[in-house]
């Protein structure tokens, strides 16, 4: 078989709709779940795996439509999960049947403790089943993508054989899920060294990681694995998902992002290239977002990276003394770079106190005359000094104000 083309960038594999919905009372309907994957196609995700469409008749409907509506020729891979039986796979198959770009993942898990307690399977049968599996889901799309689940805590000499067999039945996308979160970053960049030196076929398919967050080590873990060829990433918005949540698709495009100066070298490229690491729209993150966190009512931590609240707020004078005079001094990328503020009216320092005073109200804050007016004088001090005023600027001075008060 021909080596698989590696992609010149890391390709981001969007799992909301999947490990995502998986976190508990996060459920979407149909509709809810077509608004997101429409989203996320504007974002720029290259695969969005939409759901699990043998876990029930709504799943199914729900990749199905997702499949005809938003897997168009331009728009992402669509894809839908499937474990290594006849039955998820066929059920897999027909649902992403309509997208112009269809992928069926599936997965057998291959850590002893799950083969002996979960599966009640031995290693010989585990590699039967992969076979067997991979050469099935190959008859109803090309593009396979295949996972021994619990990688993070499988023998590492077994799983090498698990991933030559799959590769050897046609899977293009071997991903190495730390299923439990237990790895730490060293260890997950050892382990994807370790397959591209011990799996004989591994260039006849892309290496993708997945993981959760138990540790908080997800997003550590995974800019590990670019370091040692890594090249899809399977994350979800805000870092949703089982238990303590997977990977965040919008810290890890950051990184690559804001720090593509230290990441470019990996790519083979000059450090100072400019060339984007992902096809991530990024000023669509802050919009996806929100989007993702009202449909689901899973409310994002105001401390959370990137996305969070107080994410751009300078609550301590020495910091908002420093970002007056100049941003860079506390501010290591730009609100605007991730869409904040995108299609709304935009505060600066042409803004009258009205529009200063709706904007409050949005943001929830209703202050008095003599507040409003100390506030407003404030803002326009720093509108003169900054382009654009973001929400987060807003509530920091507002705090100010009534702590002051
Ligand atoms: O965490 C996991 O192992 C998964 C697999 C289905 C990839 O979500
Ligand atoms: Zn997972």
């Amino acid at each position: 078989m021909s080596n698989q083309p590696q992609p010149d960038r890391i390709l981001i594999f969007d799992t909301t709709l999947r490990d995502g919905e998986q976190s508990p009372g996060a459920t979407l309907n149909v509709d809810e779940k077509l608004t997101i994957a429409r989203q996320l196609a504007r974002l720029g995700v290259d695969i969005i795996e939409a759901g699990f469409p043998f876990a029930s008749p709504g799943d199914f409907e729900a990749v199905n439509k997702i499949a005809a509506q938003v897997g168009t020729e331009d728009g992402p891979t669509i894809c839908g999960l499937a474990r290594a039986t006849k039955g998820d796979i066929e059920t897999a198959g027909r649902a992403i049947a309509p997208a112009a770009k269809g992928r069926i993942h599936t997965f057998i898990a291959t850590s002893d403790i799950h083969m002996q307690y979960k599966l009640r399977k031995t290693r010989e049968e585990v590699l039967a089943i992969t076979e067997e599996m991979v050469a099935y889901a190959k008859t109803f799309t090309d593009d396979i993508e295949f996972s021994p689940e619990d990688a993070g805590r499988s023998d590492p000499e077994f799983m090498y054989r698990v991933l030559e067999t799959a590769i050897a039945a046609g899977a293009t996308t071997i991903n190495i899920p730390d299923t439990v979160g237990y790895l730490t970053p060293s260890e997950f960049g050892g382990l994807i060294r370790g397959i591209r030196e011990h799996v004989p076929n591994v260039d006849q398919a892309i290496i993708s990681v997945h993981g959760h967050n138990d540790l908080g080590l997800a997003v550590a873990n995974f800019l590990e694995a670019v370091k040692n060829g890594a090249r899809q990433l399977e994350c979800t918005i805000n870092g949703i998902g089982e238990r303590a949540g997977n990977a965040a698709l919008e810290e890890l495009v950051m990184a690559l992002h804001v720090r593509r100066s230290f990441y470019n070298p990996f790519f083979g490229r000059p450090a100072e290239s400019e060339a984007p690491l992902t096809n991530i729209d990024t000023t669509e993150i802050y919009p996806t977002s929100r989007l993702v966190s009202n449909l689901t009512g899973m409310f994002v931590q105001p401390n959370k990276a990137i996305v969070g609240a107080n994410a751009f707020a300078h609550e301590s004078g020495i910091h908002q003394d420093g970002v007056l005079k100049n941003k860079l001094t506390y501010e290591i990328m730009d609100a605007e770079s991730i869409g904040l503020n995108k299609n709304q009216i935009v505060l600066g320092k042409h803004s009258g106190r009205n529009a200063f005073r709706t904007r409050l109200k949005e943001l929830g804050h209703e202050l008095g005359d003599q507040e409003l007016n100390r506030a407003f004088l404030r803002f326009k001090d720093l509108a003169d000094k900054k382009k654009v005023v973001t929400d987060w600027d807003i509530v920091a001075l507002v705090n100010d104000e009534t702590q002051q008060a």
